[in-house]
């Protein structure tokens, strides 16, 4: 057993963002603000994006995103089964249905054919989730979307830095485009708590600006600063969701490491595939396609409960035992209750979510992991499954 506890995910913050907190916190100016809106420039460039506006989760990006589409009751959004469930929830609470198109259990990403199967006259949007930061087959949905003239709601939650032929996710690519980051402490990168969202669109953009401060007319976020705006008009009843200078501050160091953070991470993944690929009972991600790719902000092999014994719940725990943190990313979401009580959905609907997440895990994997994180996590891997319940 090892000594200390690893867990599957760690932040690695520098001490310039310590000292950049500590910092505006002595400013005076806590909340929105110049940092904030510096993080977004930065962010833009970054993705190639016409506008990259900052809210305090993606669960907010995502709720701005859906709800700048003016949804209505009866709409419809196509969406994966394989997901947190923010992505369900934020259409939900934009007015829509979510519908679901099932995964391909060997990339995790929504299959484009079933997308088109699922579209009615009441679709207003595609929201494909980029699983674990491999992009999906954005050529295809693309076409979709256009054939259709549907919106393309990217949940890239896992995906900072990430491309699909190519293109980075988070460079819209045409029109009626949005991508949502997570800045959640387990991501590619944090802020505590935060996310972004990435548009080329003008209106989508102005929306966003609104809806995340009550819907205040747009520059009020510096009502209280000396040459600031004291007056303001409510334009839309928006909500709570701005990002804080606080946070942004984090951001903006953490920009300056993301490509290293992303290629350590490919580095990590690329010794677990080495060290599993003849290990019986482990089924590793699929090999990322040509031209594409892949962030990594998760390493999700499937436990094969057809060869082994142990299922992936006892996987999990025997882990646990040797101190070695684990995580579910995710139960098929069609198989919560809450859904199941709105939408009818049952066991059977989408088969390859079902079989995914009855066997997925989450091993260990962030960028500080030391050279005998990484020995520890293959060796207790093996021991597990090659023990099989022994
Ligand atoms: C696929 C997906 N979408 C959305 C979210 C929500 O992100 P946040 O925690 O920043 O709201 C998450 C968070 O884990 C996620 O994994």
């Amino acid at each position: 057993m090892r000594e200390t506890f690893l867990p599957f995910a760690k932040p690695d913050v520098a001490e310039d963002a310590v000292a950049a907190v500590a910092q505006c916190l002595r400013s005076g100016w806590l909340t929105t603000g110049p940092r904030t809106i510096e993080f977004e420039e930065i962010f833009k460039n970054y993705a190639g994006a016409k506008y990259a506006v900052s809210f305090n989760s993606a669960t907010a990006g995502l709720h701005g995103a859906f709800a700048a589409l003016g949804l209505k009751s009866g709409d419809e959004v196509i969406t994966t089964p394989m997901t947190f469930a923010a992505t369900l929830n934020t259409i939900i609470f934009a007015g829509a249905k979510p519908v679901l198109a099932d995964i391909d259990p060997k990339t995790l990403n929504i299959i484009p054919a079933e997308i088109e199967k699922k579209i009615t006259a009441k679709t207003k949007a595609i929201a494909p989730v980029h699983f674990a930061g491999r992009p999906c087959d954005m050529a295809a949905i693309e076409a979709i979307a256009q054939k259709h003239g549907l919106w393309i709601i990217e949940d890239a939650a896992h995906a900072l830095g990430a491309a699909a032929g190519g293109r980075k996710i988070g460079k819209p690519g045409g029109a009626k485009r949005a991508a949502v980051f997570s800045f959640h402490p387990t991501k590619n990168i944090t802020t505590g708590e935060g996310g972004m969202v990435c548009t080329d669109d003008e209106n989508m953009a102005e929306f966003l600006s609104v809806f995340r401060q009550h819907g205040m007319s747009k520059g009020a976020w510096n009502r209280y600063a000396a040459k600031g705006k004291t007056h303001y008009d409510i334009l839309l009843p928006g909500l709570k969701y701005n990002m804080m200078d606080i946070q942004a501050v984090i951001g903006i160091s953490q920009m300056k490491r993301l490509e290293a953070f992303n290629k350590r991470r490919a580095e990590i993944v690329a010794q677990y595939m080495a060290a599993f690929k003849d290990l019986e009972g482990l089924i590793l991600p699929a090999p990322v396609k040509e031209g594409d790719t892949h962030s990594w902000h998760i390493f999700t092999p499937l436990i094969d409960t057809e060869k082994l014994k142990i299922t992936r719940d006892e996987f999990m725990k025997l882990m646990g035992a040797q101190n070695i943190g684990t995580a579910l990313h995710y139960q098929a979401a069609h198989l919560f209750s809450c859904y199941q009580k709105s939408y009818g959905w049952k066991q059977g609907d989408y088969p390859g979510a079902e079989y995914a997440g009855g066997r997925i895990v989450s091993l260990p994997l962030f960028p500080a992991m030391t050279e005998q994180d990484i020995q520890d996590t293959i060796k207790y891997t093996k021991q597990v499954i090659e023990g099989n319940g022994k």
